[in-house]
């Protein structure tokens, strides 16, 4: 019995990195952003005859983001983040919680703007099984507008997890301080 405690992992190890939910949230939720928005910026290129089809995949998987983005919200209330390794700088402290924030909240206002983009332009879901036709006529002022809300939206995004990705990356190659280690599948406690 005794050696069975003493195998077990220490309850300290688990408090210092990110749980294995959140983890694959956040790395299942990157890539289907980088999908859905190159797919957005090459939207001219396509040519028309095929373009309402790749519209459909990037609204259906871009609603795959936001519900993915509802739950890490919720798995983020409900866990907390692990401690700061030791030596953190005070700015990563300060800046690291509002820009996480600021990175949730893009990843539910831009699919919801885009849902009015799509559905005020009279589309209809197309999820391969069944559709889902809201039956909105066409209205070119709201959709116009909240395309250029949804683009606007969509940059910020880009450029907000721009940063974070490169504050990632200085802090596993520069500072080697086991920050970006806590978000790695592969990283230790
Ligand atoms: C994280 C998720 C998403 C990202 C990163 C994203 C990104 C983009 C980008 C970069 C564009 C092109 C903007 C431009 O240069 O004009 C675009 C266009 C658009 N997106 Fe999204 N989007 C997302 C989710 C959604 C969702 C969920 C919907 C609808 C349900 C949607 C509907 C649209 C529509 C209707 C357009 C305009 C298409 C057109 O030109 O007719 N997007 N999106
Ligand atoms: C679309 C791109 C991305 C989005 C939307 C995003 C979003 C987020 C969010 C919201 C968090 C906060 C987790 C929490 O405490 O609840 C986070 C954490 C993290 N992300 Fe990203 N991320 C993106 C790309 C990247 C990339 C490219 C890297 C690495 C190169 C990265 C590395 C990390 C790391 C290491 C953490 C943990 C930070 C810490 O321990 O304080 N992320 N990400």
């Amino acid at each position: 019995m005794t050696e069975v405690i003493e195998t077990q992992e220490a309850p300290a190890a688990a408090t210092n990195r990110y749980g294995v939910p959140a983890i694959l949230l956040h790395w299942t939720s990157v890539a289907l952003i980088v999908f859905v928005g190159a797919l957005g910026l090459c939207f001219g290129l396509i040519p028309r005859s095929s373009r309402l089809f790749w519209i459909n995949i990037h609204a259906v998987v871009g609603l795959a983001v936001l519900i993915l983005a509802v739950l890490r919200i919720v798995w983020r209330l409900r866990h907390g983040a692990p401690d700061y390794p030791e030596g953190t700088p005070a700015l990563t402290r300060r800046l690291s919680g509002p820009a996480h924030w600021l990175l949730y909240a893009l990843m539910v206002v831009l699919p919801l703007v885009g849902i009015v983009a799509y559905v005020w332009h009279a589309r209809v879901f197309d999820f391969g099984l069944f559709k889902v036709n809201f039956g909105i006529a066409s209205n070119k002022p709201v959709y116009e507008a909240a395309e250029e809300i949804h683009e606007f939206l969509a940059f910020s995004l880009f450029g907000l997890a721009g940063l974070h990705g490169l504050a990632a990356l200085w802090h596993r190659f520069v500072r080697k301080d086991g920050l970006m280690e806590r978000m790695l599948p592969w990283g230790r406690a």
